[in-house]
């Protein structure tokens, strides 16, 4: 009987009809923005002008997942929006205490995202101080991948590492997530979905995340 939040991804979003695209997911927890930088993931995806732009269209707050190389250098003109997770990959942050703490200034939530090949215990420090952690559960830079194995496992010890630690960030996982797969990540402790192909893959919105947050209770 988790529970969890669902984030559509907006990486699955049809482009060219992108503004109905934002108003299907009207009653979404959170929409999810991929910012890819063509060098920390191969793709370029969406960047602090498109963050804006759904700001100003949609009333659901926007979850910014920085897939960039130097989060240090560019985290500063996406603090700048109306986002209310800012996230950074810890595979790619020099300081990452420093990237919270600018996060925090700006008024935002920080989270920290982990490679599916980077564990947990990599955040020994930093979870005393992020909001959230995103466990990638594909590698990250495209949608529509299958969950890599041992995800579940995964999402469990992060959040038993965070009871060691005596602290609760939100677990947001991210790939592959389905209706079949969200109930054992709920439970396992991720308490916030991210679903590209499982919502924007369906004819109903609404539905696909109903279901999701359905399935997220089981
Ligand atoms: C992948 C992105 C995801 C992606 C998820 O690098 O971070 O947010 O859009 O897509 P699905 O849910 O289709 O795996
Ligand atoms: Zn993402």
């Amino acid at each position: 009987q988790a529970g969890a939040m669902v984030a559509p991804s907006l990486l699955a979003a049809d482009r060219m009809h992108f503004g109905r695209e934002l108003e299907s997911v009207a009653d979404a927890d959170y929409l999810h923005v991929d910012v890819m930088d063509g060098h920390f993931v191969p793709p370029i995806a969406f960047g602090a002008i498109d963050v804006r732009s759904v700001a100003a269209a949609s009333q659901v707050p926007l979850d910014v997942h920085l897939m960039v190389d130097n989060p240090d250098e560019c985290i500063d003109q996406y603090l700048d929006t109306e986002a209310r997770i800012v996230t950074f990959h810890w595979e790619a942050a020099t300081h990452a205490h420093r990237l919270v703490e600018k996060t925090h200034q700006a008024g935002k939530l920080s989270g920290v995202a982990l490679n599916p090949a980077t564990p947990p215990e990599a955040l020994r420090e930093l979870l005393r101080w992020v909001d959230l952690v995103l466990v990638m559960t594909v590698d990250p830079g495209y949608g529509g991948q299958g969950i890599v194995e041992g995800s579940r496992d995964k999402v469990a010890r992060t959040s038993r590492l965070c009871r060691e630690l005596g602290v609760s960030p939100i677990i947001e996982v991210d790939g592959g997530v389905k209706t079949d797969n969200a109930g054992t990540l709920a439970a396992a402790g991720a308490s916030l979905l991210v679903a590209g192909s499982a919502v924007f893959g369906r004819e109903d919105r609404a539905a696909a995340i109903h279901e999701l947050r359905l399935a997220a209770q089981e």
